[in-house]
């Protein structure tokens, strides 16, 4: 036996001004999207913002159920609509911003582990990484390379096949 690791390397942004024009705007979209999100259960309120390859917006915010289990992730709810309306054009940059009724909004948002699987496998489909932004309402933002960088040893479509 031996010892390995993986190392994750990204970038922290303490202000939004030293980020560029196009990222700024993303990231003013994702925060003020966030309170559209259907999330009277939780308070916890989510929105994914893809910016495209082609310069538009598409966005996804949580979906809530009085059945906990039905409720969808603001990720996921994304994910569905670029893939019905768009499916042939790759994401540029991600961002998700939250707003939530009980917790302070400054950390930026850690997606869960079923929506980075989904990250990782819309991502495969195209030969470009999906570059990823996560903050609150305010607050630093984290910058990562590719969602990839969030699910190390991922399980992907070439572990289904020689
Ligand atoms: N949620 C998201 O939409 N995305 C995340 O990255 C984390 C969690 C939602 C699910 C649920 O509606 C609420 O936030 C609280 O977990």
């Amino acid at each position: 036996m031996h010892s390995a690791s993986f190392h994750i390397a990204y970038n922290k942004s303490a202000d939004i001004k030293e980020m560029s024009k196009e990222d700024q705007d993303l990231i003013h979209r994702a925060r003020s999207l966030a309170p559209d999100a259907y999330a009277p259960y939780s308070g916890f309120h989510v929105a994914s913002v893809a910016l495209m390859k082609d310069g538009s917006y598409i966005h996804g915010t949580n979906q809530e159920n009085a059945s906990y289990p039905i409720g969808l992730c603001a990720e996921r709810v994304m994910l569905a609509a670029i893939s019905s309306i768009a499916p042939q054009l790759p994401i540029k940059t991600l961002c998700i911003s939250y707003l939530s009724e009980k917790v302070p909004t400054d950390i930026p948002i850690a997606p869960c582990g079923i929506c980075r699987q989904s990250l990782v496998e819309f991502e495969s489909r195209f030969s470009d990484p999906i570059r990823l932004l996560l903050t609150g309402q305010t607050g630093e933002v984290y910058e990562f390379r590719s969602v990839t960088d969030l699910l190390p040893m991922a399980f992907k479509k070439n572990n289904l096949k020689k």
